[in-house]
């Protein structure tokens, strides 16, 4: 097993948030591919190790988030503080679980697991920009209640590289370049311009996550004479179950090399 593997095992591992957060740093500082390590017994983690706040309760039971009061701001920067410290998991449970792969080549290997401790890293530092504003307005993460819908769509892709490719970076983290902008637009409208500020920052790097999904997404398709377009089409079906939600940010996601072929076809009525 490639040390790399054993660095996000840590990862998973980990349920304290800042010592998580360390752990993923540590994961792409300490990057390490080629040393093989003992062979034990081991295995990825079903479900990742997480505090005991916040709680995890149903989405219809989230905190409503009106932007124009300060108790509004904490509740929309508290989700995006849970998403945040999830993406930390689902970067880590990548290496973990597909990070020997038999589709990825030994010469792309390295590549494959320094691309997802990049993702790792970002998820990690995006979390302590988030966590360290909440405590500016006098809140930490897990103080609400957080829902636990992102673990899901990890569970449902565990056996299959491809579906987790496709819906967790090119469907999931997709959806976020397409609604920050205008959540961006309304924290400057109310003089939030600190939480805005961050958003902005999670925005840009977030495109370059889409693109490294798509890049082995359509890496794994073409390595197995699938069509990137068909496969991603019925991967997202069978996976994800759900039409994608209009409007789309053509921009973001031309940027992220994800051209209309792959998601307009999917798109609500
Ligand atoms: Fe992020
Ligand atoms: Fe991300």
């Amino acid at each position: 097993m490639l040390k790399s593997r054993i660095h996000a095992l840590d990862v998973l591992g980990t349920a304290q948030p800042s010592a998580k957060q360390a752990a993923a740093f540590a994961l792409r500082d300490r990057f390490d591919a080629q040393l093989p390590s003992a062979d034990g017994a081991w295995s990825v983690p079903n479900k990742p190790a997480r505090p005991l706040a916040p709680p995890l309760a149903s989405p219809k039971d989230m905190p409503r988030r009106r932007l124009g009061t300060q108790a509004g701001r904490g509740a929309l920067l508290h989700a995006v503080a849970h998403i945040e410290f999830n993406a930390i998991d689902l970067a880590a449970d990548m290496i973990a679980r597909f990070g020997e792969h038999e589709a990825i080549p030994d010469n792309r290997r390295a590549e494959f697991i320094l691309d997802w401790a990049g993702v790792c890293h970002d998820e990690a530092r995006h979390f302590g920009l988030i966590r360290d504003r909440l405590t500016q307005l006098d809140m930490s993460y897990g103080d609400l209640p957080a829902h636990d819908g992102l673990w899901q769509a990890a569970k449902a892709t565990a056996d299959d590289l491809l579906a987790r490719l496709a819906v967790a970076p090119m469907v999931l983290e997709a959806r976020g370049l397409d609604v920050t902008p205008a959540i961006i637009a309304k924290l400057k409208s109310v003089g939030d311009m600190d939480s805005a500020s961050i958003l902005q920052i999670i925005y840009d790097d977030e495109i370059g996550h889409v693109a490294i999904g798509r890049k082995w997404f359509d890496f794994m398709c073409e390595s197995q004479h699938l069509s990137t377009v068909e496969t991603f089409h019925s991967k997202v079906k069978t996976y994800y179950g759900a039409l994608l939600k209009k409007p789309f940010n053509e921009q973001a996601r031309d940027l992220a090399g994800m051209p209309r072929t792959y998601y307009a076809p999917l798109a609500e009525p």
